[in-house]
């Protein structure tokens, strides 16, 4: 696939649902994502008094954590204001290199004023931990009197979900997103905001991942893709979208928020341009 980039992003043609911004290179991508997350995280601290975002692992991230710590023009994000999430994490040790609260810390948390009891690491080495993260949801969210994740359809929101502001995803080359495999259990689940992901189709270790629920009830919900190992994936994902959403095969295509926004951030060579 060729794009003539001077289209505006949305007439790409991708075919991917939701907004579309492709960026000339990597380096412009991270710049523009943390310019639209500033001005979230802003609206938001303006409009609610706080900022909750929820991040994912994988390596993509990192540069973009990078430059909301080095650049002077995000200095203005309300981070003492701010509640960090996990989208998912391998139930390992914290201490280990999979572990994805431990990457972060690295490379986002120990730099930022974020108070530690608005940073919410998954406790995944702990019994039931998609309850005890439930709990945590619910009282940062003040849902105390919510019984736990109200039942609805999946994969689109449910009410009474709390409602993340900004959300970041990666998605794999088989098009799972988060740690929602293909076919994998946590796929099915419309009753809970935080589930465990094992078994024969969960890319080892078991995980602990938000489920369809809590990640569509998102007000911005930004999938980040960088380099040419993404554009087999996105392809995958907008032909499929010609024949409608498919979260058992095609995962991230169950991303459907229920009133929010969601936006691709690529640069050319994810998204196949070739001419600039
Ligand atoms: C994880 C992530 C996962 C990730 C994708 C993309 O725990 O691994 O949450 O969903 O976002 O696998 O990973 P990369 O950014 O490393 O390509």
């Amino acid at each position: 696939m060729t794009y003539d980039l001077n289209e505006p992003a949305a007439d790409h043609g991708l075919g991917l649902p939701g907004e579309v911004h492709v960026a000339a290179d990597a380096d412009d991508l991270y710049d523009d994502l943390a310019l639209v997350f500033t001005s979230l995280a802003i609206k938001a601290h303006d409009e609610r008094g706080e900022f909750h975002i929820a991040l994912s692992g994988g390596t993509t991230p990192w540069p973009f954590y990078h430059r909301l710590l080095i650049d002077t023009r995000f200095r203005a994000i309300p981070w003492e204001r701010t509640h960090i999430w996990i989208v998912d994490e391998r139930r390992v040790p914290d201490d280990d290199d999979l572990n994805n609260f431990k990457s972060l810390r690295g490379s986002l948390l120990e730099d930022i004023p974020t108070p530690p009891s608005q940073i919410h690491p998954m406790m995944v080495m702990r019994d039931d931990p998609a309850g005890l993260y439930e709990a945590e949801l619910r009282t940062a969210f003040g849902l105390e009197g919510n019984s736990g994740s109200s039942p609805g359809p999946a994969p689109g929101g449910t009410p009474g979900a709390p409602r993340m502001d900004f959300v970041l995803l990666g998605m794999g080359g088989d098009c799972h997103t988060a740690s929602l495999f293909p076919k994998s259990d946590a796929i099915h689940v419309a009753d809970r905001w935080i589930v465990v992901n094992e078994g024969p189709n969960v890319t080892p270790p078991d995980r602990v991942t938000m489920t369809y629920p809590l990640l569509n009830a998102a007000r911005q919900l930004a999938v980040l893709c960088v380099g040419s190992k993404k554009t087999e994936a996105l392809v995958r994902v907008a032909d499929q979208m010609k024949a409608g959403p498919d979260p058992v095969n095609v995962p991230i295509t169950g991303i459907q928020p229920t009133d929010g926004e969601l936006t691709w951030y690529l640069d050319k060579d994810a998204a196949g341009c070739k001419d600039l």
